[in-house]
């Protein structure tokens, strides 16, 4: 095939616009490695770049998508030969350059990893860049001393923005892993579906939405990750046990951090950033392994929509109001 379908943003007096066109291969950007895409999801970061915010597309015509899943069409490269199944998240494709929302996407063989035996392309993408981030902030609590039994007192781990993408992989996981999950929400109608991904207790994010207005609170949590950032982000250091973790991974709620040190010097906690876009290859081969293995697929199911490329934009400011729940997988051949 010399042509294929994709989902253009074009810039037009200061408002983008999608638009789903058929291009010629010639326009695919340089790189080693052709890959043809079968799925491709919808993030919160996906969801800014549709909407213009934030200024992460810089040049126009663009193609976002900052995640796919498919197979090596042709490679310049030693390490991928056509046929191989591979996945791509974050090096800031989607952004920077031409992204997951099309058939066809070229990109350097370095930002590949081959999909692991276990996971087909669909769930490889199900789980996709929020699942992948969900697993770097699992492991770096386990660095920091996490563990299903860590100690006396409450060894509950709380995950914020927990019907979200983050939310409910990280929900998922956890409880495969044998933590007792209580999950930050704003929406308690999603009980039977928090629930089933093995929450053990839910709460309102409301609770944790504040400014803090004391240093330290009552040490509650073994462990957190944090899609939410803003107060509520402030509120979890207050609350996390003796030489506890967050994993901080997103700004669902805000950027800013209206916290104290206080924490820090008479906690010893610790606030871990986890950054999935230019995370290590090693550190990316770690997590899919762990994922292919710890993930019940089930729970990936429950967590799914799956929708064609053209129902995407309608999709976007959704995603932003955090009335997305779970997953959207991209199919590209609907
Ligand atoms: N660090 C990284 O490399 C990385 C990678 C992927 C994503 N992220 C970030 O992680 C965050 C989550 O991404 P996602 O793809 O999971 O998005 P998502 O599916 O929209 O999930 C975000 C969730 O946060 C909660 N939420 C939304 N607005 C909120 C608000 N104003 N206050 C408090 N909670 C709110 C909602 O959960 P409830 O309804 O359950 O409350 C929502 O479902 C985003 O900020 C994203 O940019 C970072």
């Amino acid at each position: 095939m010399s042509e294929f379908r994709a989902l253009v943003l074009h810039e037009e007096g200061g408002t983008v616009v999608p638009l789903l066109e058929t291009l010629d291969e010639n326009r695919l950007p340089a790189g080693e490695v052709t890959v043809a895409v079968e799925y491709s999801t919808l993030n919160y970061k996906d969801g800014m770049i549709l909407e213009g915010q934030g200024r992460l597309v810089r040049a126009y015509p663009h193609v976002p998508g900052i995640d796919f899943a498919g197979s090596v069409l042709a490679s310049d490269s030693p390490e991928f030969k056509p046929g191989d199944p591979v996945i791509l998240t974050g090096w800031r494709v989607g952004e920077l350059h031409w992204g997951g929302y099309a058939e066809r996407v070229r990109v350097p063989a370095a930002y590949l990893v081959r999909r692991p035996d276990g996971l087909s392309a669909k769930q490889a993408m199900a789980i996709g860049t929020a699942g992948f981030t969900a697993m770097l902030a699992v492991i770096a609590l386990e660095g920091h001393g996490l563990a299903p039994e860590a100690g006396p007192g409450p060894n509950d781990v709380l995950v914020t923005g927990a019907a979200g993408g983050v939310g409910s992989i990280a929900v998922s996981v956890l409880s495969a892993l044998g933590y007792r999950v209580v999950a930050s929400t704003g929406r308690p109608e999603l009980r039977d579906y928090l629930t089933g991904l093995g929450a053990a207790e839910l709460i309102d994010r409301a609770a944790l939405a504040a400014k803090p207005t004391r240093p330290l609170d009552r040490e509650r949590w073994a462990g957190a990750i944090d899609a939410v950032g803003g107060a509520t982000l402030a509120t979890i250091l207050t609350q996390l046990k003796y030489r506890a973790s967050v994993a901080a991974c997103g700004l669902a709620g805000g950027s800013d951090l209206p916290a104290t040190v206080i924490p820090f010097l008479l906690r010893g906690v610790n606030l871990l950033g986890i950054d999935s876009v230019m995370c290590p290859r090693d550190e990316r081969l770690e997590a899919w392994r762990r994922l292919a293995r710890e993930l019940p697929l089930e729970k990936l199911d429950a967590a799914t929509e799956t929708v064609s490329l053209g129902e995407v934009p309608t999709l976007a400011p959704r995603i932003l109001k955090g009335a997305v729940r779970g997953r959207i997988v991209i199919d590209l051949s609907r």
